[in-house]
């Protein structure tokens, strides 16, 4: 098996060095042979689109829209997404980004599978046990590939249906743009506006698909914060004038009513003074909101209400892992760069974490650099136990994309209960290019 197309750099981990007791990745693939609940043909192909300024660009998409189609599925569904490429040279893949999936169908290029060249397809196949707001993108040289656009989102409806009659997703990236299902913001000024009826239900998934971490504003209603990272949470507060600082990959689902004005969301790399773009919710084609007030940014350590979480101060850790986060000048593909580090490392030497299966893993992230480093683990949630050693609390909070800031340090811990081989990297795709990537490795 050639696992060619690597991600970041030459993988020194691929299938073919397991031991020979180890099951293979094609084994830790999905459902083979059942008829799917729900089908999707995603073609991945260039599109030459013109900007605003009149200046011709060069988009990668899904289905020539960027974002990629909304792929909207029911909970428990067989999902099966065949992936066509059609002309991007350096071949493409598709990652569910925070789906729990066999790990045969997590999409990494260079470890999970092959990267599909022009004129080849995969197929992914699996069960959406989870509910809630992802997204997928390729993990076929990601810095590149995601900022060119080839990504979308991925909408998981609870069997129970959505308890909200309006169900709106927006989405933070460099380039703003509009599917008609998803709204992207970009840093240029475009507006767009939806006609909602006062008093109707919204929930609004705000995904960062950008590098950097995204103050995202709400202005002119309360809202509560449903779920992060596709898990809700227990007893959401309502809020009002709480900028959300979303990491990048990560997601948060607000919860309102429309009140009888108008309501934006906007977002911004600083301050309310900074944003550039905005989605009004209004009840006329003309009213505007009220300008908003900043606030104190939303802490997920302390909102909601407490529930049991399986693990606690008695819980004893088959492993226990630190990963400080860092960086250096040195040397990489012979040119001198600023090389992101984890433990001094810079991948593929960094040692992979090896667990076995059903291991109960505690983590902690150190930062000691100066930047943000939003630390994603595929195939498995985990949940934060503290920050700085003082503990989470309030509602359980389980992420897949945990954003790190400068001096931040965060325990966290999951169940290794998902066999594979598995990329756990810092999600500003540059820094993960640039050497903070690592494996995790059942053995
Ligand atoms: Cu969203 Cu390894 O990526
Ligand atoms: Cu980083």
């Amino acid at each position: 098996h050639n696992l060619a197309g690597l991600d970041h750099a030459d993988s020194p981990v691929s299938a073919a060095v397991m031991s020979p007791e180890a099951v293979s990745v094609e084994d830790l693939r999905g459902p083979q042979d059942a008829p799917p609940d729900r089908s999707f043909t995603i073609s991945a192909s260039k599109l030459i689109t013109t900007l605003p300024t009149g200046e011709h660009t060069e988009l990668w998409t899904f289905n020539q829209t960027v974002p990629g189609p909304e792929l909207r599925v029911k909970e428990g569904d067989l999902v099966e997404v065949v992936l066509h490429n059609v002309d991007i040279e350096d071949g493409v893949t598709i990652h569910w980004h925070g789906l729990n999936v066999p790990n045969g169908e997590d999409g990494v290029a260079g470890l999970t599978q092959d990267a599909v060249m022009p004129g080849e397809r995969f197929v992914y196949r699996f069960i959406t046990n989870q509910t809630g707001t992802y997204w997928y993108h390729s993990h076929q040289q990601s810095s590149v590939q995601v900022a060119k656009g080839l990504y979308g989102t991925l909408i998981i409806e609870p069997k129970e249906g959505i308890a909200e009659d309006v169900d709106m997703t927006v989405m933070s990236h460099s380039h703003g743009t509009s599917n008609g299902s998803t709204i992207t913001l970009g840093p240029t000024g475009v507006l767009s506006r939806r006609i909602i009826e006062p008093g109707t239900a919204v929930r609004i998934r705000l995904i960062n698909a950008h590098n950097m971490p995204r103050i995202f504003y709400v202005s002119g209603a309360r809202y509560r914060v449903a779920a992060i990272d596709g898990v809700n949470l227990n007893g959401p507060e309502w809020m009002e004038d709480r900028p959300l600082l979303l990491a990048a990959g990560g997601r948060y689902d607000l919860a309102l009513v429309m009140p009888e004005h108008a309501v934006s969301v906007s977002h911004s790399l600083g301050t309310i003074n900074e944003t550039s773009e905005a989605v009004v919710l209004s009840a006329t084609d003309h009213d505007m909101p009220a300008p908003g007030v900043e606030g104190t940014i939303f802490d997920p350590a302390h909102y909601g209400a407490p529930a049991p979480v399986p693990f606690d101060s008695d819980t004893k850790y088959d492993k226990a892992f630190t990963l400080v986060l860092d960086n250096r000048v040195g040397f990489y593909n012979g040119t001198m760069t600023n090389l992101q580090t984890i433990n001094g490392y810079v991948f593929p030497d960094t040692p992979s974490l090896m667990v076995s299966e059903g291991d109960v893993v505690k983590m902690k992230f150190v930062n000691r650099g100066f930047m943000d480093h939003p630390m994603h683990l595929h195939g498995h949630h985990l949940l934060v136990l503290s920050r700085y050693g003082i503990p989470v609390q309030g509602s359980p909070w389980w992420t897949d994309s945990l954003n790190v800031a400068p001096g931040e340090v965060y325990e966290a811990a999951f169940v290794a209960d998902n066999p594979g081989l598995w990329m756990d990297h810092c999600h500003n795709l540059e820094h993960a290019a640039a050497g903070m990537s690592m494996h995790l490795m059942y053995e």
